[in-house]
């Protein structure tokens, strides 16, 4: 088999598992559209929360659970998830999802605006080491506050489609959620309260680390 993209050819070596496919599959049979992050990204985020050695890990847009599975996968005995999701049968499937792949007791949903919900979780007093902001671009600036203000030192902060599909490097292209991911971008590598950098496969991945120092 010849490769048409570094994605495919990534993808040929580390194939999607059954239990992933079949969260597609529920997405799909759902009438949901299959937004969730790509395979390769789901790979790494495991990776991440891993190597990271993260214990508490919020998530922003649960979708089918997707990416849920893949964090949660990453977590050792006694770790968290919280996610924040708008759409309350989109937190059921994910949920659903999460619990048949054994994580069910791992994680808590919270349906609503993620920006009400990050309110609440402050409120709470609650700080975690690995951020995964994936839902509305318009306030991916915001998400990114938010996860700079609840994280614990050195916690990681990774944010998905950060090239909109070719929007963000197009100089054409002036509107509010393209300018501000652009801002989001230029935050992850030049924030002085952070270390971080961009991945350009499928539609962009961005990872920073928040400094001790913030
Ligand atoms: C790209 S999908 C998430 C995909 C998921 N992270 C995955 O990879 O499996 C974006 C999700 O964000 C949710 N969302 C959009 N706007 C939101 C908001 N303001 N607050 C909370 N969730 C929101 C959508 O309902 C959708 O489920």
């Amino acid at each position: 088999m010849t490769a048409e993209t570094a994605e495919q050819y990534m993808e040929s070596l580390a194939a999607e598992d059954e239990q992933l496919a079949k969260v597609r599959q529920s997405i799909r049979e759902a009438g949901m559209r299959d937004i969730s992050v790509a395979t390769g990204y789901g790979r790494l985020l495991t990776l991440l929360v891993r190597m990271s050695g993260a214990s508490s890990v919020l998530e922003i847009g649960a979708l089918g659970g997707y990416s849920g599975i893949c964090l949660a996968r990453g977590l050792g005995d006694g770790g968290r998830l919280v996610s924040l999701e708008l759409r309350p049968e989109y937190a059921e499937l994910a949920k659903r999802n999460l619990t048949e792949a054994g994580f069910g007791g791992k994680v808590e949903y919270r349906v609503g605006e993620a920006l009400t919900s990050l309110e609440r979780v402050a409120e709470e007093g609650l700080t975690f080491d690995f951020f995964f902001i994936d839902a509305d671009k318009g306030n991916y600036l915001s998400y990114l506050e938010w996860a700079i203000r609840l994280a614990r030192p050195g916690a990681v902060i990774v944010g998905d489609n950060t090239l909109m599909r070719g929007r963000t490097l197009n100089p054409a292209e002036q509107g509010g959620s393209v300018t501000r991911m652009r801002e989001f971008n230029r935050m992850i590598v030049q924030d002085p309260r952070l270390e971080g950098a961009l991945l350009p496969a499928y539609d962009g991945l961005a990872i920073a680390r928040v400094k001790e120092t913030k």
